[in-house]
């Protein structure tokens, strides 16, 4: 939609927030709340978007990458100043200007669309979007006439008593011709009860002005509501994290039981996949298709092929091939690369290693900065002893060897392909191709030893 500019308020504290982080930046399901906002308008055809920054300007601006034009509000004297300050970027445009506040996550393009169609078709000056609220604590009120006409917007703390029992609220999203915008912006005062210049007051201007003025009623809806605290906060990602797993779940994706999960924005999953509950998907992370995860995982920035299951475990920054299992209760961590068909099992914690297709790391193991072959056996108890107390350092295991339980491999070493290595030995030196290593000292048996120093035991006798 090229004539339509959207402009979208973030220059407040959100001081209800009580955070040393500005509201709007405040993460939903991995996502800032002012992107959310940014993404419904995108997706609604809008590319001219203008975001009005001003507490905590810098890192607001950081969190977005999309392409926005932003202006300064450096004191915040109200949304109508606010919206002001986009005035150069505005001046001299003809067509609509869509106003939003980026303290509302949960708006859809589907809203946007409709308003914006509303505006449109019944050729307007000025559109706002409400909806009734059973609660209307807080918000401003619809005004209208005998008629019903919108005739001004009043807030909370101007409205008089008749006036808060008006259950039609504004939800701080409007339309504007651009020209009536400019103009009744330049008529604004700040004579009211907070002292700040509102937006709202743009309505009443249009209309005794001889513009038309209109509502676009919304049914009773979440989408707009504002995310003032920690509470409603809490409130909208439960709201956004389920849109997302529904959305999944439309794709073929399993959810055993979808509340008990976080998917955040972004997540891929393949079809077929199975959900387990309580588990966790976040960053940029890419789930294959007939996989099974969970229950009780989290799968951070990661990869997997598809058929691979992760069961009870944590998955930071990995890979996983096809047709891998990993888990119960392993831990992969930091560039780790998990080929397929391989088998992390049980307590099995693995950093910034590679281990090669058909591997079996079965139970109780630690590989640190390691290069595992392919249809390698790690035994029971195997450390990656890659730490040594200055620097790491990388151990190497070639295609097919055996390293039996409880080996140490002091790092740096490296066990060429096709080698063995005894149960219980520790590795400081290079095992040559088709050889067994062993290096532990030789068992000792001293014989009668018990009967001669009278250490027998003596049996319980049963109770
Ligand atoms: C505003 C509306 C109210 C509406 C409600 C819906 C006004 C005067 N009031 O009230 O009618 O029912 O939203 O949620 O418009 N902001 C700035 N600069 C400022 C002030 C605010 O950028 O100087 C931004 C904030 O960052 C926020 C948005 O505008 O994203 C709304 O501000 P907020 O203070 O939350 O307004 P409300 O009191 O909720
Ligand atoms: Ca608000």
């Amino acid at each position: 939609m090229k004539d339509i500019y959207a402009v979208i308020l973030a220059a407040g504290a959100g001081t209800r927030m009580k955070s040393d982080r500005a509201k709007v930046i405040h993460e939903l399901c991995g996502k800032p709340m002012i992107n959310w906002v940014i993404d419904a308008v995108k997706a609604a055809g809008i590319d001219n978007i203008i975001v009005v920054t001003g507490h905590q300007e810098e890192r607001v601006r950081a969190c977005i990458t999309e392409n926005v034009e932003f202006v300064s509000q450096p004191e915040q004297l109200g949304t109508g100043h606010a919206v002001m300050q986009a005035k150069p970027l505005l001046q001299g445009k003809k067509g609509t200007c869509l106003i939003l506040c980026g303290d509302t996550p949960l708006i859809t393009s589907r809203t946007i669309k409709q308003i914006i169609h509303e505006h449109t078709e019944n050729k307007r000056a000025m559109t706002v979007l409400t909806t009734i609220c059973e609660d209307p604590e807080g918000y401003g009120r619809i005004v209208r006439d005998d008629s019903g006409n919108v005739t001004g917007i009043v807030e909370h703390r101007d409205a008089t008593l008749e006036q808060l029992r008006i259950k039609e609220i504004n939800t701080g999203i409007f339309c504007f011709e651009t020209e009536w915008l400019l103009e009744s912006l330049e008529n604004l005062s700040n004579q009211n009860n907070q002292n700040e210049y509102y937006l709202t007051d743009a309505v009443s201007f249009i209309v005794k002005n001889g513009g038309r003025a209109g509502a676009t009623a919304l049914g009773c809806t979440d989408e707009t509501a504002g995310i003032n605290d920690r509470v409603q906060l809490a409130w909208a990602q439960k709201i956004l994290n389920r849109r997302i797993i529904e959305e999944h779940m439309r794709n073929g994706v399993t959810f055993l039981d979808p509340d008990s999960c976080i998917v955040e924005y972004g997540v891929e999953i393949g079809r077929d996949t199975v959900i387990y509950p309580l588990t966790i998907l976040e960053g940029n992370t890419k789930i294959g298709r007939d996989c099974v995860i969970g229950p009780n995982s989290k799968i951070t920035d990661s990869i997997t092929g598809d058929n691979v299951t992760v069961l009870n475990s944590v998955v930071i920054e990995s890979s996983i091939g096809d047709k891998t299992k990993v888990g119960p209760f392993a831990y992969l961590r930091l560039g780790s690369c998990i080929g397929r068909n391989v088998k992390i099992g049980d307590f099995v914690e693995v950093k910034k290693s590679v281990i090669g297709d058909h591997t079996k790391v079965s139970h109780l193991t630690y590989i640190g900065d390691a290069e595992i072959g392919k249809n390698v056996n790690i035994g029971c108890g195997v450390v990656v002893v890659n730490y040594d107390g200055q620097k790491k350092h990388k151990t190497i295991v070639g295609d097919n060897s055996f390293v039996g339980c409880n080996v140490n491999l002091v790092s740096p070493v490296e066990v060429k392909a096709n080698s063995f290595i005894a149960a219980g030995s520790t590795i400081t030196e290079e095992v040559p191709e088709y050889s067994l290593a062993i290096a532990r000292s030789r068992q000792t048996i001293i014989h009668d030893w018990v009967i001669r120093k009278g250490r027998l035991r003596e049996q319980k006798p049963e109770e």
